[in-house]
C-alpha cells in the first residue's frame, strides 16, 4: 500500500475568482474533513470530531482555533455542515443538525441503507427546508445512473476489489469475502462500501454486492454494471487510497467538487 498521494490542494483554474463565499461547519476531522478544510480555508469556520486531537489538526491547518462542541455547531449560522464522520454521526447528529435548518453533506452514505432513517431525515429536511447532499463518493456516473433510473433499471451490480488490508482482514490470496445485496454488504463492511448505497440510492434499486479481497492490488477497484430500459453501462473506477487505506482519495475530491458547484455560478453536472 505505498501508492498513496498523502496531502493535495485542488487547482480551481478559471473559476476561482468567482467562488461564493459559504460558512460551512465540519462533523469528523479525519482524512476527509482535513482534506475540506485545506482546500476551503477561507469559508470553514468550525469543526467538531470525538477526538480533540483531531479537531485541534484542523484548528492548525487553518492557522486558528475552530473547534467546538456539537452544540455550538448546532446554534452557529451555517450555510452547510459536512458530515465526514461514521455511519454513527450520520444516526446522531444529523437529525439535529437539520432541525437546525443547516444543509448537510453526507459522506457516511451507508447509513442512509436504514429505510427508517432516510425517510426520518427527508421528513425533517423537508420540515425545515435544507437540503440533503450526498457526493459521488469513491465512484462516478451517479448522475447518468440516476436518469437511467426514470426509465427503470433491470439489473445493477458491483464488484469491489481492495487489499485485505483496506478490509480490516488477513487472506493470503484472491478471495470473495461477500455476496449479496447493498444493505447487508454496508452492515458487514460499514467503512469500505458506502458506493454500495449511494448507488442504490442513484438507481432506486438495490445493488447486487460482490466485495473481493486481493492481496496483489493496491489501488479501490470498483466496477458497475447497469442494465436497463436506456441500455447498458460498464464503468470501472481503479482509485488510489488516502492516507486512511480505506477511503479513495476520489471520495474526497467528490466532496470538494460538490462544495466548490455549491460556491459557483457554473454547475457541471
Ligand atoms: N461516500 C463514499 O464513497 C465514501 C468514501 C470514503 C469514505 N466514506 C466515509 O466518509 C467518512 C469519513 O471518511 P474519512 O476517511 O475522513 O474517515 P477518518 O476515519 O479519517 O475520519 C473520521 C473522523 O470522524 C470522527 N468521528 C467518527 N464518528 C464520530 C461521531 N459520532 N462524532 C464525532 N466524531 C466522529 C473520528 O474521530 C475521525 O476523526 C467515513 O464514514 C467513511 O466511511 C465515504
Amino acid at each position: 500500500m505505498s501508492k498513496t498521494i498523502p496531502d493535495f490542494t485542488v487547482n480551481f483554474k478559471y473559476e476561482a475568482s468567482s467562488l461564493f463565499m459559504m460558512k460551512i461547519g465540519i462533523i469528523g476531522c479525519g482524512y476527509i474533513g482535513s482534506m475540506i478544510a485545506k482546500n476551503f480555508k477561507k469559508d470553514v469556520l468550525a469543526c467538531y470530531d470525538r477526538n480533540t486531537e483531531r479537531m485541534n489538526k484542523l484548528s492548525h491547518i487553518l492557522n486558528r482555533d475552530i473547534k467546538c462542541s456539537f452544540e455550538e455547531i448546532l446554534k452557529m449560522d451555517l450555510d452547510l455542515v459536512v458530515e465526514s464522520a461514521s455511519i454513527d454521526a450520520v444516526r446522531n447528529l444529523v437529525p439535529d443538525l437539520l432541525k437546525s435548518g443547516k444543509d448537510v453533506m453526507i459522506m457516511s452514505v451507508g447509513a442512509l441503507a436504514d429505510h427508517e432513517l432516510f425517510s426520518t431525515l427527508k421528513k425533517i429536511a423537508s420540515e425545515n427546508e435544507c437540503r440533503i447532499y450526498i457526493p459521488h463518493g469513491a465512484v462516478g456516473g451517479l448522475d447518468a445512473i440516476r436518469s437511467a433510473s426514470f426509465q427503470g433499471i433491470e439489473k445493477i451490480v458491483l464488484t469491489t476489489r481492495k487489499n485485505p488490508e483496506a478490509l480490516g482482514m488477513s487472506v493470503l490470496k484472491e478471495k470473495t469475502v461477500f455476496e449479496g445485496y447493498a444493505s447487508e454488504a454496508i452492515k458487514k463492511f460499514p467503512k469500505n462500501i458506502n458506493v454500495s448505497v449511494a448507488l442504490s440510492l442513484a438507481s432506486e434499486k438495490e445493488v447486487y454486492v460482490k466485495i473481493i479481497a486481493d492481496p496483489s492490488i493496491e489501488t479501490n477497484i470498483h466496477e458497475i454494471y447497469v442494465k436497463g430500459a436506456f441500455g447498458k453501462m460498464n464503468l470501472i473506477f481503479e482509485n488510489l487510497p488516502s492516507e486512511n487505506k480505506r477511503t479513495s482519495i476520489l471520495a474526497a475530491l467528490s466532496a470538494i467538487n460538490l462544495i466548490r458547484t455549491l460556491k459557483s455560478e457554473i454547475v457541471i453536472y
